[in-house]
């Protein structure tokens, strides 16, 4: 063991730790050692260790939820090692978890909480909880639940801490790191690694990554709580195309449903459901409608009848039928433990897609209970499991309740459509649930504070593993004001997921509810977002490959830069495009060289609206033509921004395939690595090569823009792979 002697005493102490077989490790850091409470431990990876508590209950905890599989050991915890958990049970009787922080070291992740970025100093519950307007607990305990917590340290270095628990828990980050359980002890992964990002990855190797969208899925997207009858759909639509705002999808909530009934439509408001999905295509809409869990209890309604004939439903401690009220009034909850309860879920999509919806939006899955002091079910009812998973209280399964939930639904559209890509957005999520679904942040309230706030929770939802989140876009209760929408807009372009939506009864929250100013405001911000799909699908892309979100902290410009750490309202969009909000105040950017860019002849420097956006220095951005939906996008013409580096030097990749389908999966994609150099005469040289894949996406037309501080520069359009042609004598 190497030793760094800081002083004799500190030298000491490490050799008589590792004499009795404790790992330490050198200088400051020596305040960690393994210490109470842990029962047994092992690496289970390149530096990635599992720690288990003294007395760890397997069928109490296990099989993991989180995990893709269960991890396996490969011996002893190395000397050097340096954070180790400490296992305790604290003065009421609760499991805890407390690792101590090293000072200058930075919190993120914990999954979907309300504040800042940084964690440092919040607390938050992990309870997957209906908390409209955030104000239940002041916004510490929402829909989603993720034992996660990212810890960046002064030098750039950072580990995490995945706590593999769904039961109840706190995570408190006051002074350390805490984890109360309000379950059983729970084993805890900590992996260390040289950066963020590299933390990230490890975590998406663990709990898994989303699977490949459909392209329209990162289109805009409209909704509101709802448009009914049918012909306000078709209106709301046609109102799109006929202003010429570029819009992908339309929501149906729950209106559309007889008395909402799931799986049934209201025969007055939706007749046809077919015929109005088939109008939607017709005008290149796709549709997503929503299913909630809860069953109403109906004698006669076949969901509830077969649910019932099957004995599908979530007891109560007695072993009887749980019944609690939602949308529909009394209901019945799909005990989504059970293998055979999520066959018969998956099995209802069958005929539903069959009616021409292309997405489908779970909702309500925490899961929420009205009329209920606790706002869902009691934590004594019952979950029987199986297929491995034990029978046991909803204190346990309460979290993952709307996991299992989209796992179903994601498996029932996937085999209802097996040659497309489902799409299924959920309220309700646990840690790795980004493999089933998308998310969105609930409901949140039409007011500059939560839009502002947005940012962060979007970027914690990445870090956490989940990188298809945005919120409600204006917000969801209340109505917005028009310089609120404007900006709102503005920057919700940017979010992973696009979409505006609003409760019932407040205004109209469309592009144009609030006239010709707000309206181009919109066009112009929704234009960008389309322009900049191919650089967007090439992030989904890499985060189906690697883990790492769409939407990134600042501070992953240069995780070194400690002046970045607590930076929350500018944000990268991947590495090479930096977004500024305009009501930013003096944002922490990164150094080297970001170009301002425009992308449909907006000023983004001046523009009192849309985000200054920036450009890496060093980076090709790919852009295809403003087009009004995604069955329009094409990759054969495409404008390339060139940012050089300090070294005249660009390099950048896109990704592309069909947009929808699983041919990807057999080869049918396309990645294409660009290149670009500056010579000392003005001279540029381009090259575009094809390195992956056989999917022919027809790129054949280039043109160059040149990103310099004062604007860009474009080029005239060329027909080749590899050119080279000087700007400035064009
Ligand atoms: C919940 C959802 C919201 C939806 C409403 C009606 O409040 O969070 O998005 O519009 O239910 O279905």
């Amino acid at each position: 063991m190497e030793i760094f002697r800081k002083d004799l005493a500190t030298g000491l102490a490490m050799i008589l730790a590792a004499a009795i077989g404790l790992a330490a490790f050198p200088g400051e850091c020596l305040a960690q050692k393994p210490s109470g409470g842990i029962g047994k431990s092992a690496m289970i990876g390149k530096n990635m260790a599992i720690f288990y508590p003294e007395g760890f209950k397997a069928s109490e905890m296990l099989p993991s939820m989180a995990l893709l599989k269960e991890p396996v050991e490969e011996g002893a915890i190395p000397s050097g090692w340096k954070v180790f958990p400490d296992f305790y049970v604290d003065k009421d009787g609760h499991n805890c978890i407390r690792i101590p922080i090293e000072k200058g070291t930075d919190l993120y992740g914990t999954g979907e909480v309300t504040g800042s970025l940084r964690r440092n100093g919040k607390s938050i519950t992990l309870w997957n909880t209906d908390n409209y307007t955030y104000k239940k607990s002041d916004g510490k305990v929402l829909y989603q639940s993720h034992p996660w917590i990212m810890a960046v340290r002064k030098d750039g270095s950072a580990y995490g801490i995945l706590v593999d628990n769904t039961w109840k828990q706190e995570i408190d980050l006051t002074d350390t790191i805490k984890v109360v359980s309000y379950g059983p002890a729970s084993r805890v992964i900590v992996i260390e690694r040289k950066s963020p990002q590299l933390l990230t990855e490890a975590l998406a190797k663990l709990t898994g990554t989303m699977e490949m969208p459909p392209l329209w899925a990162l289109g805009y997207q409209q909704c509101r709580w709802s448009y009914y009858p049918d012909t306000r759909v078709k209106e709301v639509a046609s109102e799109f195309r006929k202003l010429k705002i570029p819009c992908d999808v339309i929501w149906m909530d729950i209106h559309y449903m007889q008395d909402y009934k799931i799986f049934t439509f209201d025969s007055l408001r939706f007749p046809d459901p077919a015929g109005l999905n088939g109008y939607l295509h017709s005008i290149n809409f796709k549709s997503v409608w929503m299913i909630d869990p809860g069953v109403k209890k109906e004698k006669g309604y076949f969901v509830y009848d077969q649910g019932e004939a099957g004995n599908y439903w979530v007891q109560d401690s007695t072993g009887k039928e749980f019944n609690g009220d939602v949308w529909p009034g009394p209901c019945a909850f799909p005990d989504f433990t059970m293998p055979q309860v999520r066959k018969w879920w998956e099995g209802l999509y069958k005929d539903y897609m069959a009616l021409g919806i292309d997405g489908v939006w779970n909702d309500m899955n925490e899961p929420s209970v009205f009329k209920s002091e606790s706002g869902t079910m009691p934590e004594d009812n019952i979950h029987r499991g199986g297929d491995g998973l034990p029978e046991d209280v909803h204190l346990r399964y309460h979290n993952v309740y709307g996991m299992l939930m989209v796992k179903a639904t994601r498996e029932g559209i996937l085999k209802a459509n097996p040659d497309k890509r489902p799409f299924v957005l959920s309220r309700a999520n646990y840690l790795g649930g980004q493999r089933y679904a998308a998310t969105w942040t609930g409901d949140n309230t039409a007011t500059w504070k939560q839009f502002e706030m947005s940012i962060p929770m979007v970027l914690n939802l990445g870090l956490s593993g989940q990188p298809f989140s945005g919120p409600d876009i204006g917000g969801f209760a209340g109505s917005p004001t028009k310089e609120l929408f404007a900006n709102w807009m503005a920057v919700g372009a940017f979010y992973p997921f696009c979409r505006d939506h609003t409760e019932k009864g407040s205004a109209d929250q469309e592009p144009w509810a609030f006239g010709k100013e707000v309206e181009n405001v919109s066009r112009t911000a929704i234009e960008r977002r389309y322009r900049l799909l191919p650089y967007f699908y090439t992030l989904f892309y890499k985060a189906t490959q690697t883990g790492l979100p769409v939407m990134r902290p600042v501070f992953f410009a240069d995780p070194k830069d400690t002046r970045l750490r607590r930076e929350d309202r500018a944000f990268l969009l991947g590495k090479d495009l930096l977004v500024i909000p305009k009501w930013t105040k003096d944002p922490a950017l990164p150094k080297g060289i970001w170009n301002s860019i425009s992308l449909v002849g907006e000023n983004s420097q001046k523009d009192p609206y849309q985000p200054d956006l920036r450009q890496r220095g060093g980076s090709i951005i790919p852009l295809t033509k403003v087009i009004q939906s995604t069955v329009d996008f094409r990759t054969d013409s495409l404008t390339l921004l060139i940012c050089f580096n300090k070294k005249g030097k660009a390099k950048g990749t896109m990704y592309s395939d069909a947009g929808d389908g699983f041919g990807y999966k057999k080869g049918e994609y396309a990645i294409n690595r660009f290149k670009a150099k500056e010579s000392a005469d003005g001279s540029i040289s381009f090259s575009s090569e094809k390195t992956e894949g056989e999917y022919d996406n027809c790129l054949k037309h280039y043109r160059i823009g040149i990103v310099t501080p004062s604007g860009i520069v474009y080029s005239g359009w060329y027909d080749k792979n590899e050119f080279t042609f000087n700007i400035k004598k064009q």
